[in-house]
């Protein structure tokens, strides 16, 4: 059956451009009513106009959809609530939230200021968390929400010149385990997309892509799994080009060590701590200290 959107209302940040406009466009053609969000400032966060995000409902409008613009950043709850208000009072619920709006600074940590770090910070993860704090208790009041939290692989592995992105990008896979958690009594479904795509943001890369394989309109058939009703919770989602992946934060089984010569015996052991042999996927934190407390009980019984 097509997976539709209808009597839905979507809000996506930094909609504007690139990934996120894609995302507004397919939802509105779907049948979501959409709030097409962007600073419309530059890539690196400076400056900011209404233009962009006007630019793209006048697309949904064009295309028979239903959307509005709005220019708040995230990074100001103030302007963010103010958003949420004016979704409610025009529409009346928000059933889903994209947060996609994000910026780059990136340098060596050698050569990285605070500010930058605390800039970039600031957009992706404080972006995230105001944005979802705005809706949470409407979600929770309605018994229905989908939020996704755009991550990356910069996060989940790294990249040179990317110390303040990649952290801000985990931070949010920290913030999707745990409202995924909280959600789940009220149907909110939090779940993570790291994206790979062409758009500004990755345009240095360029030269050395093939571009054309790599549209952003290739990511947005999984965030559209994401946020439709039969979402899953608590998935870090991974997908560019048309190829759909996804990410696990795991477990191993490991080993359990006291006494005297543990530093040593930690070492010694070390490829058997790392071993991936049966390893899982914890369905919470409290299942760690769960499975080192089954491990010592059952060294101290033998
Ligand atoms: N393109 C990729 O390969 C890739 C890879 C991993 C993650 N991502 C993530 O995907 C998301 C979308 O990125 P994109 O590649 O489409 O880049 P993009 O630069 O085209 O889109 C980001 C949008 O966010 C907006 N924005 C920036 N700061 C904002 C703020 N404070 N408030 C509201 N809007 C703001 C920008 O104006 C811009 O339109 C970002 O979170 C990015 O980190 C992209």
């Amino acid at each position: 059956m097509a997976m539709r959107f209808d009597g839905r209302v979507a809000i996506v940040t930094g909609a504007g451009g690139g990934l996120g406009r894609e995302h507004a466009l397919a939802l509105a053609k779907r049948g979501a009513w959409v709030v097409v969000n962007d600073l419309g400032g530059a890539r690196d966060g400076s400056g900011g106009s209404a233009t962009a995000a006007e630019a793209v409902v006048a697309e949904i409008e064009a295309a028979g959809g239903e959307a509005m613009a709005n220019a708040a950043s995230v990074t100001d709850p103030v302007a963010v609530r103010a958003m949420v208000d004016a979704v409610m009072a025009k529409w009346g619920r928000v059933d889903i939230l994209v947060n996609n709006a994000g910026v780059l600074r990136d340098k060596t940590f050698a050569k990285m200021e605070l500010e930058d770090f605390r800039f970039v910070v600031d957009v992706h993860l404080m972006g995230a968390v105001n944005c979802t704090k705005a809706v949470w208790d409407i979600m929770r009041e309605a018994n229905y929400g989908r939020i996704v939290m755009t991550t990356s692989s910069s996060g989940l592995y790294g990249n040179f010149g990317q110390s303040n992105y990649g952290a801000a990008k985990m931070a949010l896979v920290g913030l999707m385990q745990t409202l995924s958690i909280e959600g789940a009594k009220n149907d909110i479904r939090v779940n993570c997309l790291a994206p790979t795509a062409h758009t500004r943001m990755t345009e240095d890369l360029g030269a050395r892509l093939p571009l054309e394989l790599l549209g952003p309109e290739m990511v947005t058939p999984g965030l559209l799994h994401l946020v439709s009703e039969d979402a899953p919770s608590r998935c870090i989602l991974t997908a560019g080009a048309g190829g759909f992946e996804r990410a696990y934060v795991t477990l191993t089984q490991g080993a359990w060590i006291a006494g005297e010569d543990a530093p040593e015996q930690v070492a010694a052991r070390f490829g058997e701590i790392s071993d991936r042999t049966g390893e899982v996927v914890p369905d919470m934190g409290a299942a760690q200290g769960f499975i080192e407390l089954t491990k010592a009980q059952a060294a101290h019984k033998a």
